[in-house]
Parts: structure tokens; C-alpha cells; sequence
């Protein structure tokens, strides 16, 4: 494979969690944990150690657990290695070293540390000057280190910090020891010419640049933050913190499935590829939101329930010919394999003709066929939510027992 490899990062289990209302067990989480291991995610952001004594002991049991497997992760084009497994860390002594006390029992492991930057974070919430913010981030980075190979820095509220003091304070974590910055549109503030700007900018000004792998971490709140994490790759960054079903903090997170299939769908477009085993993602997609409690929008992109219905005539007779013609990806590539005919009021006789062969109900004469296609039809018009296989079922008992 000629291109670099994009390191996908998610944080489901930690950012993910923070959504409203969002609280999954020990259990619930171990089991998200290892799906993601066997989806090939290379980075597992198992949570945030010192937030809980419940969150300490779950990062812990899945360094423990799923950090050394390899189940699904060898063969053709795949990692080869088990995923690291990371916790989050505030600059502080404390929760750096809670944090690597839960995830040193993985064979590969990470501390991830963060430090706002943007002068509203440094001078209301920090209440820190800039000078403060470097020496915090000089002494943190390097306690870390002491511990821990793999280190990683975020500066929170990048996207509105002032890039030429970021520039110095992301020199100053590369000469403590940090081997990833991470640099997070924590409000989902930036447009996408921004924030590929901004990537490019650090990586060109920063003292060391080229020793560090560059990552995303972008928020939702305007729509955009598959847009800004691609351009993010555009621009060099080799590295997306995502979650599953974009859940996160209000308006959520990057999602997994949005980025991955836009590398996949576009090979030439981006200069990356990712070892994401694509036919996991409809299923991982459907337990983190039965464990979650986050229902999936309908029209999500890749893993709504209507990502690949089609319910119009034209489409459907188009899809019917030929599936290109209206899916630009394979159902089954991201592991749906439902049939993607959904009747409603615009569907037409073809469509109608292959769901009642589908149904086991070819052999209706044309008469029976022409009355179960008008009460079809009937009903259609009268049902908000579409006709269900049940609806058809009972309206074709109807037909045949109408002389
Ligand atoms: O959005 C953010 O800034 C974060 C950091 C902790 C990385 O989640
Ligand atoms: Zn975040």
C-alpha cells in the first residue's frame, strides 16, 4: 500500500460517554471495547481514569481485557497488532498517573493529555497566563513521559486559540516527549478551509514537526465535523479521533463510519488508507446505540436506517436495473443486508412486483396482482410511515379471499 496510514482513533467510551444521558456499565463497556478491536480501530479511548473510581476500573479491565487481542485484526491489509488502549489525563500529576495505572496492563498503551490554549479558556476557565499554560504543559507532558512511551497532546479549544502561541506550546510538548498532537475544534467552531489551514499551519511552523503524528478531533455542533477532520487529512494529518454514530459532548463528535467511508469511497481524494474492517460498522453502529440509548437518526449517513431505502418508483426501478445508479456504496460493503426496497406512496408495479416475489408470493394471477397493487397503492397513500412486509401480508390474504 503506497499511501500512509490513517490511525483511527476512537473515542466512543470516553468523549461518546459524555453525551446527555448517556451512562453504559462496566460491562457495556467492555463489550463496545472489544467490537471496536475487532472493527480494527487502532486507538481505543477507553476513558478518563480519574473521573471515577467506575471509570478507572472499566479503562482498566479493558487494558486487561481486550488490549491484547486479535481477533480480526490479521490478515490481508489489517493491523496486525492489537489496538492500544488510552486513557485521558488532565495536566495534572494526579490523573496522569491514575490514568496510566489503568491502562498499563495493555501490551500497547497511551496517555492522552490535554490543556486549553485559547486565551477565553486560559483567562475565565484556567485562570492561567500563556506562560503558565507552557511551563504546565513543559513539567506534564514530561511527567507522562516518564511513565509512558506513548504520549499524546491535545491543546483544547485549538480551533480558537491564537496560532502563533500554539505553534510554541505544541513546540514545547514535542521536546517534553509527546509523539501525537491532537488539535481539537472543541466547539465546532471552524469551517473546513479553516481547520485544513490550521493543520497545515502547525505542521509547517512547529518546532519538530515532522516527529509527530498529526491528529483531528472535531465537534459537530455546525454540521461540520466530517468536513474539518477530512480536511484535516487533506491537509496532513495523519491521525481522526471519531466515535461511533458521532456521539459526544451536545451536537457530538466526528463519526467513525462518515470518515472511514469517505477515505474508502475515495481512494484518490485523500492520500490514506485505513485498515477498518467496513462490513463491522452497521453492527457496531446498532450496539452502541442499543447500549448507548442513542437512537440512530433514519437518514444518518452509512448507518441509518435509511442510508441504502429506496423509496421512490424512478429510484426504485433505476436501483432495480442497476444498483449504481442511485448507490454510490454497496450495502453490503458496510454490513447491511436487508433488502434496500422500501414501499411507500411513490413506489412503482416493478418495485411492488419484486417485494411480493420476495415475500414468496409469485405466483398471484395478473388479476390478483393488478387488486393487491391498487389496494397497495390505497394504503400507501393513508400510512405515514410506510407499508411494512406485515401490511402486505395481510392485504394479500385479503385479495386472495375476496372471490
Ligand atoms: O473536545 C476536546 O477538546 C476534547 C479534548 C479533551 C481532547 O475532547
Ligand atoms: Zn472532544
Amino acid at each position: 500500500m503506497s499511501t500512509d496510514k490513517l490511525i483511527i482513533f476512537d473515542t466512543t467510551l470516553r468523549d461518546g460517554e459524555q453525551s446527555p444521558g448517556v451512562t453504559l456499565s462496566t460491562d457495556e463497556k467492555v463489550e463496545i471495547a472489544r467490537q471496536l478491536s475487532r472493527l480494527g480501530v487502532d486507538v481505543i479511548e477507553a476513558g478518563f481514569p480519574v473521573a471515577s473510581p467506575g471509570d478507572f476500573n472499566a479503562v482498566k479491565l479493558i487494558a486487561q481485557e481486550v488490549g491484547p487481542l486479535m481477533e480480526g485484526r490479521e490478515g490481508e491489509g489489517r493491523v496486525g497488532a492489537p489496538a492500544v488502549i488510552c486513557g485521558l489525563a488532565r495536566c495534572t500529576r494526579n490523573d496522569i498517573q491514575t490514568a496510566f495505572d489503568a491502562v498499563k496492563y495493555a501490551p500497547r498503551h497511551r496517555i492522552h493529555l490535554f490543556l486549553a490554549t485559547s486565551d477565553i479558556h486560559l483567562e475565565y476557565k484556567l485562570k492561567i497566563t500563556r506562560a503558565e499554560c507552557t511551563q504546565q504543559i513543559e513539567e506534564m507532558v514530561g511527567f507522562a513521559k516518564s511513565l509512558c512511551a506513548d504520549v499524546e497532546f491535545s491543546p483544547e479549544d485549538g480551533g480558537r486559540s491564537d496560532r502563533e502561541f500554539l505553534t510554541k506550546a505544541l513546540a514545547v510538548a514535542i521536546r517534553a516527549g509527546a509523539t501525537t498532537l491532537n488539535i481539537p475544534d472543541t466547539v465546532g467552531y471552524n469551517t473546513p478551509q479553516e481547520y485544513g489551514d490550521l493543520i497545515r499551519y502547525l505542521r509547517e511552523k512547529t518546532e519538530g514537526a515532522d516527529s509527530v503524528v498529526w491528529s483531528t478531533h472535531c465537534h459537530n455542533d455546525l454540521g461540520l465535523a466530517t468536513a474539518n477532520s477530512l480536511a484535516g487529512v487533506s491537509n496532513g494529518a495523519r491521525q481522526v479521533e471519531v466515535a461511533v454514530n458521532g456521539i459526544g459532548e451536545r451536537a457530538g463528535n466526528t463519526s467513525l463510519e462518515e470518515v472511514v467511508m469517505n477515505v474508502h469511497t475515495h481512494p484518490h481524494a485523500y492520500p490514506v488508507h485505513h485498515t477498518i474492517n467496513t462490513r463491522l460498522l452497521f453492527s457496531t453502529s446498532r450496539m452502541v446505540e442499543d447500549l448507548s440509548g442513542m437512537a440512530v437518526q433514519p437518514n444518518k449517513a452509512i448507518v441509518g436506517r435509511n442510508a441504502f431505502l429506496h423509496e421512490s418508483g424512478i429510484h426504485q426501478d433505476g436501483v432495480l436495473k442497476n444498483k449504481q445508479t442511485y448507490e454510490i456504496i454497496r450495502p453490503e460493503d458496510v454490513g447491511v443486508t436487508t433488502n434496500n426496497i422500501a414501499l411507500g406512496k411513490h413506489s412503482g408495479r416493478h418495485a411492488f412486483r419484486i417485494k411480493l416475489d420476495d415475500l414468496g408470493y409469485a405466483s398471484l394471477s395478473d388479476a390478483q396482482f393488478q387488486s393487491a397493487f391498487t389496494k397497495f397503492k390505497a394504503l400507501a397513500d393513508s400510512k405515514k410511515s410506510g407499508v411494512t412486509d406485515g401490511d402486505i401480508h395481510a392485504l394479500i390474504a385479503d385479495v386472495r379471499s375476496t372471490p
